[in-house]
């Protein structure tokens, strides 16, 4: 396979730039919620079951497929399928990745907007007053749709730079300045007079509130928070060297992930209930909830709500980044390999038809001629749906499939084992959770879902 394919350049840049796509709007905005609704620390036990019994083995596949294919996604399933059916696994990652990148880029827009807002101190005011904000924002035909325009071409100008330059670079850049701001805001939010509340909520376990809900709610939230299930670990991984460690990189990946997701309900949770209010509000958790949080919370000393406000939103603003670059470089990647044209063409493309997409999906939530909408939901409602709860499971059901029972298993042991260097011992555990587990359980989203069980 080509030997002169763009590589990271060291091990710890690789780890960066992969959690990089996984830590993102998941971690610091879906996974708070999801606690708060179902039962906190509980949930949070059987997530971490579901990253190790599903996640891993999922991250896993996805490397052994990326690295053996050394290719774009598309053209990775190809050439293990040789030419079957598939092969269009890899190409629904592409579209998968389309859509995504539309409607993820929208809510990374209200960050970058709402980063500008707290420090004008926009958001003070009452609970009603910060909603409103919210709604009148999030529907204004022109705003949003700028400011989704605006981190598109941001990360437009880290993808056209390459592999080394562009991606990892930025995100050795934005990493640690990710965890510096988490590590600041939790500190700040536990040393609030009543935050012990918060914490004991979101480390002692209730088991009584874990049913089959909870458990699907898990798995779910474990795929789209670890980016399984639409090739960007599969590109990713199409740039590992052929040292790289692939059950150790998804299991450190898999814990920074899961640490930034455990932070930032420490960071979440004290506050909010230093303040009284309930930390179940759902999806408006971070852009109608949280603004009044800090303000209350923080407000004693000036200036401090604002800052932190501000330190949020930044942080969140980077963590939605470091996903969208992921994105994007996976239809990058596709087009400059399938189309043969430069990088700077290719993302180019990428970015004209992602604007295109954000603007359609930030333009579905107001109140234009403008307004899409597919299945009776605003096109921004539906590609969330349709992503998160069917393509993403689809591509990791389809993954586990083809890598446990079509792929010969030599290939598989040989990327395991770096061809044998390693002594992989773990490999039988691997293949029988590929095989058996991780479809099983992926199944058991669907039927969930489909309110068949
Ligand atoms: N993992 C990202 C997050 O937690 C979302 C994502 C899903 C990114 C799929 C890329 C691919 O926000």
């Amino acid at each position: 396979m080509s030997n002169d394919r763009a590589k990271f350049g060291s091990r710890f840049g690789l780890i960066l730039a992969t959690a990089g796509s996984a830590v993102g709007l998941g971690n610091i905005w879906r996974f708070p919620y999801m606690t708060g609704n179902n039962g906190g620390a509980a949930f949070i036990l059987v997530y971490i079951g579901c990253v190790l019994l599903l996640g891993i083995p999922c991250m896993v596949s996805e490397f052994v497929i990326g690295r053996e294919g050394a290719s774009n996604t598309a053209r990775a399933y190809t050439r293990l399928s040789n030419g079957t059916a598939w092969k269009y696994i890899g190409f629904m990652g592409v579209v998968t990745g389309f859509m995504i990148t539309g409607y993820y880029a929208v809510v990374s827009g209200w960050c970058l907007q709402y980063i500008f807002a707290s420090a004008a101190g926009e958001l003070r005011g009452d609970p009603k007053y910060v909603a409103d904000y919210f709604a009148g924002f999030s529907s204004s035909p022109v705003k949003p749709v700028l400011w989704t325009v605006a981190i598109l071409v941001i990360t437009h100008l880290v993808v056209i730079r390459g592999v080394r330059g562009g991606i990892e670079k930025a995100s050795k850049m934005f990493m640690p300045t990710l965890f510096v701001l988490l590590l600041v805001i939790v500190v700040a939010s536990c040393n609030l007079p009543g935050a012990g509340a918060g914490v004991e909520f979101l480390l002692k376990p209730d088991f009584s509130k874990v049913d089959s809900g909870v458990f699907l709610g898990a798995l779910g939230q474990a795929f789209y928070s670890l980016s399984i299930g639409m090739g960007c670990l599969c590109t990713y991984a199409s740039y590992f060297s052929r040292r790289t460690k692939l059950l150790s990189t998804a299991v450190n990946i898999s814990l920074v992930d899961t640490m930034v997701a455990v932070l930032a309900g420490l960071m979440i949770f004290p506050s909010a209930f230093s303040v009284g209010i309930a930390p179940d509000s759902g999806p408006s958790l971070i852009f109608m909830t949280l603004p009044n949080v800090f303000q209350l919370a923080f407000g004693h000393v000036p200036f401090l709500g604002y800052v932190v406000s501000v330190l949020f939103y930044v942080l969140l603003s980077l963590a939605a980044l470091t996903s969208l670059i992921s994105l994007h470089e996976v239809c990058t990647a596709f087009f400059l390999e399938e189309f043969s044209i430069s990088r700077r063409r290719g993302a180019t493309l990428v970015t004209v038809i992602t604007c295109v997409i954000g603007a359609f999906c930030s333009l579905s939530l107001g109140h234009t001629d403008l307004q899409v909408s597919i299945f009776g939901k605003p096109l921004f409602d539906s590609l969330d749906f349709l992503t998160g709860q069917i393509l993403l499971p689809l591509g990791g059901l389809l993954t586990c499939l083809f890598l446990g029972w079509y792929v010969p298993k030599k290939i598989v042991k040989d990327q395991f084992t770096n061809h044998g260097t390693l002594r992989g011992a773990l490999f039988g555990t691997y293949l029988f959770c590929v095989r058996f587990v991780c479809p099983l359980c992926i199944l058991l989203i669907f039927l969930h879902q489909f309110g068949v069980i």
